[in-house]
């Protein structure tokens, strides 16, 4: 296990808190005896909660006000302030501890703070972090050589051969589109063929061209008018293909399993259709695995089991290529980089030597079978317990769905309240969709931790009855 460092130094930093309790002070329940008196009251307005959110006269409450008017307000956020992680587990400003099944939106697969990790950083930092994309580094290269390799071992993408490295999802969907049309430039130089399409349900990311491919009026009205171009289609409707992906279509953009859109899988019968049809007009085939990927199925991409007949052309990862350092990469096969010259692309941070030294790390730590095994078992964990949930609470839970540690749990309301409920028995879980409750964990979650917190969200589901 890695030391841990002062918990609440940035905290203490701006205002003292309550004394900084010694790692081995902690416990599941909070502390009382290391806490303020406006925090020791907080936690008193029920006793029955380990973790009540911080109340108004709180230190979590003291500090979002410094800080909440300088922050531009793009998220509704609860009260907790997290100022430490390791492995499965967050700790906030008063030194409440929480199990978390979010892992930053399905980006800590290692768990927080993993040791390698933080060493290579470190090490990695006094080296070099960054000279630009107009000069070599060692780790762009090996990263992307990597990447390839892996992806074909695994099963995935049978003609993986080239990457792109860049600094978010949004981007590598932005360089994937892009990329896509210029295929389509040079396919048919007419202009003709500049359509991008892609499904009903899908999140692909915020900015202009990753937004255009987000056929959600929650996302795009603020921002209309679109990309032009684009292009929807409904997810899982083979019978539709035909007429969605014609000979003006350059690219088709879809994830083998929505993440956001509520964790819904495409159909085999899906998504070899629909490659059989972008060969057949000449477009570029992109799988978004952005969320699902990098071993969060049990292999390293959602569509390693698919048939090679369905295989992308592109593929686009970042979240857990990072473990929380933003980064993001587009594999692409030969069809697609044959396309691109130089000057067509660029990014000043991607691929800087710092972000390709940890991803290289987490690559090779993702791909390891003997993880991606646990990670099939412990699906299985939680899948039993949701099965459970289903017998106790018909009324609520209608539908399991995902793979490996992509899931979701289909409930017949609003599931703020358990969330909040869930969040207050010390247990983090996000909703995606309408109506789902999204299960995101660490891939290093102990069997331990699973069983906890599925009795915390059984607790809190029994609490909102
Ligand atoms: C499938 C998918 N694509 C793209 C994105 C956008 O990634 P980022 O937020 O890193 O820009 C996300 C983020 O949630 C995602 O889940």
């Amino acid at each position: 296990m890695a030391m841990r460092l002062p918990v609440r130094q940035l905290a203490l930093t701006t205002r003292t808190w309550a004394a900084a309790a010694s790692p081995s002070t902690r416990r599941f329940t909070s502390t009382a005896s290391n806490l303020s008196d406006a925090a020791k009251k907080t936690i008193n307005r029920d006793a029955e909660l380990p973790n009540p959110d911080p109340g108004a006269d709180s230190p979590s409450a003291a500090l979002v006000s410094e800080h909440a008017p300088y922050m531009v307000a793009t998220y509704a956020r609860p009260p907790p302030v997290f100022v430490q992680g390791e492995g499965s587990w967050l700790w906030d400003v008063e030194n409440r501890k929480y199990l978390d099944f979010t892992a930053g939106i399905a980006v800590t697969s290692l768990g927080h703070s993993d040791a390698e990790f933080t060493r290579l950083l470190t090490q990695q930092a006094k080296t070099l972090i960054h000279a630009s994309n107009l000069y070599y580094n060692p780790w762009t290269g090996a990263l992307s050589k990597l990447l390839v390799e892996k992806t074909l071992s695994s099963g995935g993408m049978h003609n993986a051969s080239r990457v792109f490295v860049c600094n978010s999802g949004s981007e590598a969907n932005e360089a994937a589109i892009k990329f896509a049309r210029k295929t389509g430039k040079v396919v048919d130089p007419s202009g003709g063929k500049v359509e991008v399409v892609s499904f009903g349900n899908a999140f692909h990311g915020r900015t202009m061209g990753a937004l255009s491919a987000t056929h959600n009026p929650k996302y795009q009205k603020p921002f209309a008018p679109m990309v032009p171009g684009f292009v929807q289609g409904v997810y899982n409707d083979v019978a539709g293909i035909k007429d969605l992906v014609t000979e003006r279509t350059c690219g088709v953009i879809v994830e083998p399993i929505q993440g956001e859109g509520g964790v819904m899988a495409a159909s085999e019968e899906f998504l070899v259709a629909l490659a059989k049809r972008c060969r057949e007009v000449g477009a570029v085939l992109i799988y978004d695995e952005i969320q699902c990927g990098m071993g969060r199925t049990g292999s390293l991409w959602a569509h390693g089991s698919l048939p090679r007949d369905a295989h992308p052309d592109i593929i686009t990862t970042a979240k857990a290529l990072g473990n929380g350092f933003p980064i993001g990469a587009v594999v692409v096969n030969d069809f697609v980089s044959d396309k691109i010259k130089v000057g067509d692309h660029g990014t000043t941070f991607g691929g800087n030597p710092l972000a390709c030294r940890l991803a290289h790390y987490l690559v090779e730590r993702l791909s390891d079978p003997a993880l991606q095994r646990g990670v099939l078992e412990k699906s299985k964990l939680f899948q039993d317990g949701f099965a459970k949930l289903k017998e106790r609470f018909p009324e609520l839970v209608t539908e399991v769905r995902g793979r490996g540690l992509i899931l979701g749990l289909q409930l017949t309301e609003d599931p703020s309240a358990i969330v909040k409920a869930a969040r207050e028995r010390g247990l983090l879980v996000i909703t995606a969709g309408t109506n789902t409750l999204r299960f995101v964990p660490s891939l290093v979650v102990t069997d331990e931790e699973i069983a906890q917190g599925l009795q915390i969200l059984e607790d809190a589901i029994a609490a909102t009855r």
